[in-house]
Order: C-alpha cells, then structure tokens, then sequence
C-alpha cells in the first residue's frame, strides 16, 4: 500500500439544461485517485455536470482516506470549512472511500450536514446515491461490495491524469499487518482479469499515453479468478506472467506499487531484466528492521527475508532504484529495535523512504498494544531516520550527475517558471528547463545536479 500526497481534483465538462453539478476532492493513495476518476466517468456518464470548486456545487464529495489519525481526521476539517463556507444553501455532502467504509452512518450523527456515506467498493452506485439524496432522503448509506462483473474501466479519453494512467490490477488486502486498518477499509483481496487489464494498456496506449501504474495493496499477491489473458506468458506466479503479459502491450514505461515482501518472488526481478519497459523500481516497504518488530507487525518476515529479495533485486542485470515505507515508534518499539531499522536502512541505501510515526488506529490488533513510545520519542525517531536517509540519498542521487534519464514531462514545475517536471523510468522526480509543449513527451536529459528529493538536468534530445 502506498500513501503519499494529498491530491485534490475537479472537472468541470459536459453540461446539461438544469444539470447538477458535483465537486469532488481526493485524499490519500493511488486507490482513490483512481476510484475519484472513475467515479468522475460514471458521474458524468449519469449526465451531472462535474464542478472545479465546492463553492457553487450542488453536490460535495470527499474521498477519504484513513491510513492515519491524521488523514482520517482532515475530512471533518474540510466539511466544517465547507459548511462555513455556504451557510445559507444546504448542498448534498457525500463521505466516499476508506473514512465511509469504516465508520458507516455514525458520520450522519458526527456531521449532520453529510447526507450520503458510500464505502470503498460503492463508487459505481454513486450516481443512484446522489439522486436520492437529491430528492430529499437525509441519510443514504452504501457499504456493500461491487457488483458481480463490475467494470474497472476508466476510458483513456475520459481520464483526468494526462500523461500517467493508474490501473488498478488488485484491490483490497488479506495480510493484516496489525498496525494497519486497510484490510478493514478495502475488504479482502480481489484481482481483475489480466485480460481486462491488458485490454485497458492496450487502449491507454493507442490513445497516447507513455506510462502506466498497475496499482494495487500489494499488486505481487495478484492471483485472478482465471487464467484469462496470462495464456503463453511464463512466470513463477500470476504476478510475473502479468508483468510480462502487460510488457508485451508495448507500452512505453510500466511501473507497479506497492510490493510486499512475503510475496515478492525474485522472478519478478526477471521480468524486468528481460522487458526494457518494465521500469526499475522496487517500492518494497519493510516498516522496520528489528525482528521482533516486525512479528508484532505480524508481517510474516524477518529483516533477513527482506535483505535476501533486496540482495536479488541489487543481483539484477539492470540497476533498479528501491523505496520503502518504515513506521516509527510501533508499540514497544525499543532504541534497539529502532537502532536495527536505522542499521537496515543503511545497508539498503533506499533512493527514496517515506518515513511514518506510528498512528493507533481504533479495531487493528495493534490498537490492544500500550501506545507507549512517547510523541517526543516518536518524533525524535523520525527526525533521526530522516537525517540517516538524508545523508544516504544524497550520495545515491550525487551519483547520478552526468548521467542520460529518460524523463516524461509531466508538469511545469511549481518551483520556477521557465522549469518543467517529470519522472525518470527509476522514478526520480527530474527538473530541466523546458515548456508545455513537451508535455507528455519522454524527453532525454542529462543530470547537471542532485538537490534533495529531485535532480536537476538538461534536455539532449532533439525538441
Ligand atoms: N501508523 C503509521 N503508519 C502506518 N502505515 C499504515 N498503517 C499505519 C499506521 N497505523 C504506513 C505503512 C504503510 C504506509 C502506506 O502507511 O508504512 O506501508
Ligand atoms: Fe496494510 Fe499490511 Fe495490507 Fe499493506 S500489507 S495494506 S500494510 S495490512
């Protein structure tokens, strides 16, 4: 699973006599960006018209995000700027995603102004849902699974991210890691058919697009129904045929997150040494390296397990780049455990960690522990492991001056004018001077300089 920025996203397109208009913000991982657009599509398929700023709109959707206390509160934040905001009009509010799944109709009674709750698996009910609430029902309430043979689609024409497309291959988690509450959240895991996943590249490939996402909990535990669309790929498990399956689409660049290290087979590996465009990087998170940890976790791995796929990953033909995520602070974490996690980093030497102070989240195992790293102790670790990291990513990204990057061109920079942003295939954030008619180009670029989280460069290739 992988939680990083806070995305927030509107439309506006087709508009109707009379139409209602919808805003929508998303919060949290790549899930829900991807659930937001597709609820986008089945919006404005129903004929609402979709709406840039909450102000206006007649209805409000937050898709929310519960991974920390953190996230799972700053949906309440937003609904109570929202009801100052329109004192006076009483538009819908609706609660999608991790937030509405969790916490059911008891956000009814917490938020009077919300009038819809709709779980992690509702989004292709929501247009139903608004018109109820529409006409007048107070409290519309939507936790149920997908339907049988729900379709995963989201258009190309239709998407909201130009030049990356996420495609979701599995959804939900069975691990129960016990700090986490996504099993809850997300329900069990359920994998789409590689034929409806290779059909989807195929289409996102004729329509222009250079990068895909295969997103997912844990995308290596992918394990279809069927065989459908793996046939002639070989591959220690579905997940490498997959991987292979989706190479031969001919899309550009491919990337996958996240990977669990239980179910990441070295085979994997294989697969991108054989396929230039699977791209190289691992984002395989460890959340700590101390054992004792890591079985309080219930992650069902040592350190040393972990190392060993670390080791077949640094063994491969082509030079992979590896990310992790790490939780500080875990109930009964001791110096010396935390003292391992800082060792086990060191000896990676991640390109890229996002580092977590522990967040007790109420009905995970872990929430029975005593919560007892202090918030100073927690704080201090995270400061400590992020000045470790610091120092080591510096010298992994120093040692990238002088090299050629493959970057797509993703966005103007939001640091200087005359700047452009892109990733490179081993997923670092690369900045050169450039403008929005590359956009959406794989352009090469030569790294002149390494800052902290980015590089900088300059454009070798032809315009
Ligand atoms: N507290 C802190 N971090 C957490 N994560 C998941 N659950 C929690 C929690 N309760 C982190 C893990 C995971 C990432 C997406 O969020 O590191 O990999
Ligand atoms: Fe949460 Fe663990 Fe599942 Fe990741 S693998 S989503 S951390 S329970």
């Amino acid at each position: 699973m992988h939680v990083r920025n806070v995305s927030m996203k509107s439309v506006r397109l087709v508009s109707q006599t009379m139409s209602t208009s919808v805003y929508l913000e998303t919060f949290g991982c790549q899930m829900n960006v991807a659930d937001s657009e597709r609820a986008d599509v089945r919006l404005r398929a129903a004929g609402f018209d979709l709406s840039t700023s909450p102000e206006d709109a007649d209805v409000i959707l937050f898709n929310t995000c519960s991974v920390r206390e953190r996230a799972a509160h700053k949906v309440f934040t937003r609904i109570g700027e929202v009801r100052r905001q329109r004192i006076g009009s009483e538009p819908v509010v609706g609660v999608m995603g991790c937030v509405a799944q969790l916490e059911g109709d008891s956000i009814f009674d917490a938020s009077p102004l919300v009038n819809i709750v709709a779980g992690t698996r509702a989004t292709d009910r929501l247009p139903q849902l608004i018109s109820r609430a529409l006409q007048g029902e107070r409290r519309v309430l939507d936790l149920d699974e997908r339907a049988e043979g729900e379709v995963w689609d989201v258009p190309a024409s239709d998407r909201t991210s130009k030049h990356v497309a996420f495609v979701p291959i599995i959804e939900g988690c069975n691990k129960f890691c016990t700090y986490c509450i996504v099993p809850y959240s997300r329900g069990r895991e359920k994998s789409r058919l590689a034929s409806d996943i290779v059909a989807e590249i195929h289409a996102l490939r004729s329509y222009g697009y250079k990068e895909i996402h295969l997103i997912g909990q844990n995308v290596n535990s992918y394990r279809p129904k069927t065989d459908d669309g793996l046939e002639g790929f070989k591959g220690a498990t579905p997940f490498c045929r997959l991987l292979r399956a989706v190479a031969a689409t001919g899309m550009e660049r491919i990337k996958f997150t996240t990977s669990f290290p239980r179910d990441f087979h070295p085979d994997i590996v294989a697969a991108i040494d054989e396929n230039e465009n699977l791209c190289e990087w691992i984002h395989l998170p460890v959340q700590s390296g101390s054992d004792r940890i890591l079985r309080a976790m219930r992650r069902g791995h040592t350190a040393g397990d972990y190392l060993k796929r670390i080791d077949a990953v640094k063994n491969a033909r082509r030079k992979m780049s590896i990310t992790s995520d790490i939780i500080v602070g875990f109930p009964g974490e001791t110096r010396e455990d935390f003292g391992k996690t800082v060792k086990l980093v060191e000896q990676v030497g991640y390109d890229g960690l996002y580092i977590f102070k522990y967040s007790e989240r109420r009905g995970t195992p872990a929430a029975k522990l005593d919560d007892d790293v202090s918030r100073e102790e927690k704080a201090a670790r995270f400061a400590q492991l992020e000045e470790a990291q610091r120092k080591l990513q510096q010298k992994i990204y120093d040692r990238y001056v002088g090299r050629v990057l493959d970057v797509l061109v993703e966005r103007p920079s939001s640091k200087s004018e005359r700047d452009m942003t892109g990733h490179s295939t081993c997923h670092k954030v690369v900045n050169f001077p450039g403008d929005v008619s590359m956009l959406g180009k794989v352009k090469s670029v030569r790294v002149t300089a390494a800052k902290q989280n980015s590089l900088y460069g300059e454009i070798i290739s032809a315009p």
